[in-house]
């Protein structure tokens, strides 16, 4: 509990990173045994109210959405930030015939993630390390596209991450993120949440200033909460049900069951396009 009590209020990726591995580890038992081919860490995407996908078809929905924007094919270099235990890499590297080098802060999801490409036998062409991305150990043009899934509520410094971004993208290069946002003013429901899961929110209108001033060009935003949110979180109670959560455990049950510690309706979640100008 100790990480808890001390948490800053901005994250610190060496946090992060271990709320990550306690959290993959706490899954492991019961996500990776429900999803063969790995599980997206992410929120799913259901177009209509009357979509019948269910939790893991609707996460891998949001790939595809967030993907299609890439504009990437065969052999694209695909940079992917933040990438979890690898199962949007996997399937994008499978579904486009891209390069994908995933990143993430834990040790326990970049061991995953390793496996899980080692089983798809895909041949070199998804890998995946343990880095931050505030300082990205990558050349200067190294990648087509960048993807960063969920990953931006984590980060230190969106400004940072974009402008490291912007650095590794080619001309023309895109990127492609989701990301929360405020609905109303930060409540004390807001709170609990910001601390034991190492995130932020951002306003939904600064974003474009952000991109600017990351040396990106704005490409498109949306605002896709009402197709995500509400239904992933009422989704996510009923697994965190069955998974027997510890009732007691504010991280757990802020990662696995984010209703019960937030009001749903303060959250919105985002979907932004950016692209590193050409020619500069
Ligand atoms: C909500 S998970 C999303 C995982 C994955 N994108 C997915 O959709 O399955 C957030 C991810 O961001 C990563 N992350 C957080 N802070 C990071 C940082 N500073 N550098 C790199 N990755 C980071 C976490 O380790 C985790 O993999």
């Amino acid at each position: 509990m100790a990480d808890l009590v001390t948490a800053s209020t901005v994250p610190v990726a060496e946090e992060v990173g271990r709320m990550y591995d306690r959290m993959t580890l706490l899954a492991a038992d019961f996500l990776e045994v429900e999803a063969q081919q790995g599980y997206n860490a992410h929120l799913g995407y259901w177009d209509t109210p009357e979509s019948g996908l269910t939790y893991d078809e609707a996460t891998d929905r949001l790939t595809d959405i967030m993907t299609e924007r890439l504009r990437i094919g065969s052999g694209a270099r695909v940079l992917d930030v933040g990438c979890g235990v690898g199962a949007p890499a996997v399937r994008i590297a499978r579904l486009k015939g891209a390069e994908v080098t995933g990143i993430s802060v834990s040790r326990e999801q970049v061991d995953r993630a390793e496996a899980l490409a080692r089983a798809t036998a895909l041949q070199g062409r998804v890998t995946f390390r343990r880095a931050d991305a505030m300082r990205l150990p990558f050349a200067d043009d190294s990648f087509d596209a960048v993807l960063a899934i969920e990953s931006m509520p984590h980060m230190p410094d969106r400004e940072q991450v974009l402008r490291e971004t912007a650095r590794v993208l080619r001309p023309g290069g895109r990127v492609v993120l989701t990301d929360f946002y405020r609905r109303t003013a930060p409540s004390p429901t807001v709170h609990p949440l910001r601390k034991t899961m190492g995130s932020t929110t951002v306003p939904l209108d600064d974003y474009p200033a952000i991109l600017r001033a990351s040396g990106l060009e704005f490409v498109e935003m949306l605002d896709i909460t009402e197709e995500t949110v509400p239904r992933s979180f009422a989704l996510l109670a009923e697994r965190a049900e069955r998974m027997g959560l510890d009732p007691e455990s504010t991280e757990a049950q802020c990662y696995f069951n984010p209703q019960s510690v937030i009001d749903v309706h303060l959250l919105g979640y985002l979907l932004v396009v950016a692209r590193r100008p050409q020619g500069d």
